[in-house]
């Protein structure tokens, strides 16, 4: 007999799939299409007569057991169609709800793949929704679309899997380096319970540090007036000096110069990629954006060359530290000791010299961003748009170091010339001006030189020797109440110190309790304390994370204390808006927001050219609603890191901006995306080390491997 089962076949071909198509028709006890094997014997005859069998929820309902998915709804539960959608959706809907054994789903077995449930309305619809196309086994259509088999599709998962574990491995790598660098202990937080015996602890530590802290405020101030008392009457020079704030102003100029040396490394840093690269690519290879952009390097190298730009970050550095010590000790020291072993002129002449240096290395640090500026926007040609294809390791391994780089100076790149501040430039204006004028009236006067044409000669030794006279004579006369004075400004000196010292600390600690505090923390624990402290540490740098999306500049600036931390928005041209978007108001944890961001990732990244992700949402298999996704537990590699953002500038006619950051685990800092979600309500994708979860070890889904 030639069936039209067997027509249909000979229609549509060959395949091995349709072949078995032909053997499933009909009643076959322990292989009904649709049914999980663990449901399978539901479909046995359970009937004094073994050709029967009653419906699953209304045993008065008996029918022959070749009415089981025969395309005719029978059961008012729809249990006799698991494997057609021959039933209304809607009656699994609520049967489903009440019976555990009538499945609301379609059951994919998946050989060689892993097993999931589908909805009913997407089964016989002629698109293989199953990898085994089990779905269309019933169907009288023309098969549309078979997409990849279950074979095919293990591999691109074990592919996916492997490029996601290594993408793990190496963001924990570097979270583990940064806590390392940061001098995070692996366990001095991790301890059960340790929420609450945190916060006990902090509470012990502010109320122990405010006690000496008020003490020490009480020391300083006596100390502060004892001395200013003492200079107040017998020196008064020394007295007006003590009123210039120039603390304030050799920690200004230590900033200053931390940006300086940030610059001269950055620029080191490109300059060497840039020379390897020269050196180690292959130019027969004939790539054109290589081989153009070296040529446009070799010329940028010799302009700056000519323009003898120099950047060595370790003479920065130690410029920084000759200028600080400058400010608070060299100078402070000659108005208190009055005297100096170099002559007068050396030291006004080093005065201005000090302060000409300042502003003008401040300022050249701007041409060195420039030439910056250029070899960033070479590699970044080279790093876009090299072709991949002629695998020249010079190039990749540039492209490579170029990303590091970025990680580390991307927001270096970006900024715009730097200025000396205004407060330093106002407060190192008072202390050279004062200088100039005062340091004459305290060191004795230089010998003078003979001028040419006055007989001088003799006039030399007696300048000498006067010098000298006056040098003693000051001495003498202030001897006695100078050792005084040296001992008063000392003490006032380190009680000044302590006090900022344990001030700072108790701010810090202060914060510290505020996040621990906060009830809306939930997952606030040992993770979150730890993740919070090297943000902190890391925001004491002045971290931050910056990158452009669609002609906007997003900022995301971690401080210590983390509650200073602010996301800025700013239009990319010149004299574009900048907008505050939001200030730092808690980090914690979300599992469903990781899951959704997590999949969102995965179908971005893998699913270009294969349908592998489709597959891994399944329905639940009984009565949740819910969608999931079956790639065992691959997701938790991510921590689910969520930092909130508020307060941000008012919305014209709305509310406050106020954002939500996503941190999916990467080796890399980057902010990958930004959506407004609702009216100012932004999320922003980032990914970076600190989204990883250190403990994850990865379970995989279970696989259906045959029997
Ligand atoms: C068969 O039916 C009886 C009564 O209806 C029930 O108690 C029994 O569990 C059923 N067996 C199977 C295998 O479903
Ligand atoms: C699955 O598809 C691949 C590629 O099309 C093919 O090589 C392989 O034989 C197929 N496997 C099965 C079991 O059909
Ligand atoms: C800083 O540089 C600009 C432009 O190169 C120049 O006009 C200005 O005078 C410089 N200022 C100082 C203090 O060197
Ligand atoms: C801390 O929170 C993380 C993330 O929510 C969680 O994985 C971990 O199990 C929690 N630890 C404790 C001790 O509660
Ligand atoms: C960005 O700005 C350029 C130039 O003004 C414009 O052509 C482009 O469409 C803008 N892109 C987006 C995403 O707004
Ligand atoms: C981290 O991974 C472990 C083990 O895989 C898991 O138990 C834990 O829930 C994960 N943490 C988070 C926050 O997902």
């Amino acid at each position: 007999m030639v069936s039209a089962s067997l027509l249909f076949l000979l229609i549509i071909g060959q395949s091995p799939l349709v072949v078995s198509l032909q053997q499933t028709r009909g009643y076959k006890p322990g292989h009904i299409v649709g049914v999980s094997r663990e449901k399978q014997h539901l479909y046995d005859s359970n009937e004094s007569d073994l050709t029967k069998w009653h419906c699953l929820d209304h045993e008065d309902i008996v029918l022959d057991l070749s009415q089981i998915n025969d395309g005719i709804c029978d059961c008012p539960d729809g249990s006799d169609e698991p494997g057609t959608a021959a039933c209304e959706e809607d009656i699994f809907q609520s049967v489903a709800k009440q019976s555990s054994k009538v499945n609301k789903y379609f059951y994919c077995a998946n050989e060689n793949f892993i097993p999931r449930y589908i909805r009913k309305s997407e089964v016989t619809d002629g698109i293989c929704d199953c990898c085994d196309c089990s779905d269309e086994l019933l169907s009288d259509y023309k098969l549309i679309d078979v997409g990849s088999n279950c074979s095919q599709l293990k591999k691109e998962f074990d592919d996916m899997v492997s490029t996601e574990l290594l993408r793990y491995r190496e963001g924990k790598k570097v979270l583990n380096g940064l806590e390392k660098k940061y001098g995070i202990q692996e366990d001095t937080i991790v301890r059960d319970g340790s929420i609450e015996e945190d916060k006990q602890r902090v509470s012990n530590e502010i109320t122990l540090l405010s006690n000496r802290l008020e003490k020490d405020r009480v020391k300083l101030d006596e100390a502060r007036r004892i001395y200013f008392d003492q200079l107040e009457n017998q020196d008064p020079i020394l007295y007006r000096f003590e009123q210039l704030n120039r603390l304030s102003l050799a920690s200004e100029i230590v900033n200053s110069f931390v940006t300086v040396s940030m610059v001269s490394k950055c620029y080191g840093s490109i300059l060497g990629i840039l020379n390897r690269l020269s050196e180690a690519y292959t130019p027969s290879l004939n790539d054109k954006v290589v081989n153009d952009n070296i040529k446009k390097f070799k010329k940028t190298k010799r302009r700056a060359e000519k323009a003898k730009i120099i950047a060595d970050s370790t003479i920065d550095d130690e410029q920084s530290e000759n200028l600080f010590s400058y400010f608070t000790e060299e100078i402070p020291q000659l108005f208190l000791k009055r005297e100096s072993e170099q002559s007068l002129r050396y030291v006004l002449g080093k005065s201005n010299f000090v302060q000409a240096l300042i502003e003008g290395k401040i300022n050249y640090t701007n041409d060195i961003l420039e030439y910056i500026k250029e070899y960033s926007a070479i590699m970044d040609d080279i790093s876009k748009n090299y072709n991949v294809n002629f695998q020249d390791a010079g190039v990749k391994s540039a492209v490579d170091s170029y990303n590091n780089y970025l990680d580390e100076y991307g927001e270096s790149i970006e900024s715009g010339p730097i200025h000396p501040s205004e407060n330093l430039l106002k407060l190192l204006n008072e202390v050279t001006t004062f200088v100039n004028e005062n340091v004459p009236k305290i060191l004795p006067p230089d010998i003078t030189e003979p001028k040419q044409g006055t007989n001088n000669d003799h006039m030399a030794p007696f300048g000498g020797l006067r010098t000298k006279l006056s040098g003693i004579l000051s001495k003498l006369n202030l001897f006695s109440f100078r050792e005084d004075l040296v001992s008063l400004e000392k003490q006032f000196r380190f009680y000044e110190m302590e006090v900022k010292n344990l001030d700072l600390e108790l701010q810090l600690k202060k914060a510290r309790k505020e996040i621990l505090d906060d009830s809306r923390n939930e997952g606030n624990n040992a993770t979150a304390g730890k993740l919070t402290e090297l943000l902190e540490l890391m925001g004491s740098q002045s971290y931050s994370l910056e990158d452009l999306l669609d002609n906007y500049s997003y900022t995301i600036r971690f401080q210590h204390p983390m509650i200073e931390g602010t996301i800025y928005q700013s239009e990319n041209k010149i004299a574009g808006k900048k907008v505050l978007i939001g200030r730092f108001k808690t980090l914690g944890f979300n599992a469903e927001l990781n899951m959704n961001k997590y999949m969102e990732h995965l179908k971005l990244t893998y699913s270009e050219e294969s349908d592998l992700t489709s597959h891994l949402a399944g329905r639940q298999g009984d009565d949740d609603k819910s969608q999931h996704y079956i790639f065992g537990n691959l997701n938790e590699l991510n921590n689910g890191l969520v930092l909130e953002y508020e307060n941000g500038e008012q919305c014209w006619n709305g509310p406050r901006r106020s954002a939500t950051v996503f941190v999916r685990c990467s080796n890399t800092f980057k902010i990958r995306s930004v959506h407004e979600v609702t009216k100012c309500n932004y999320i922003f994708d980032v990914t970076g080390p600190l989204g990883c979860n250190k403990t994850f070890e990865y379970e995989p889904p279970k696989f259906n491997l045959g029997e």
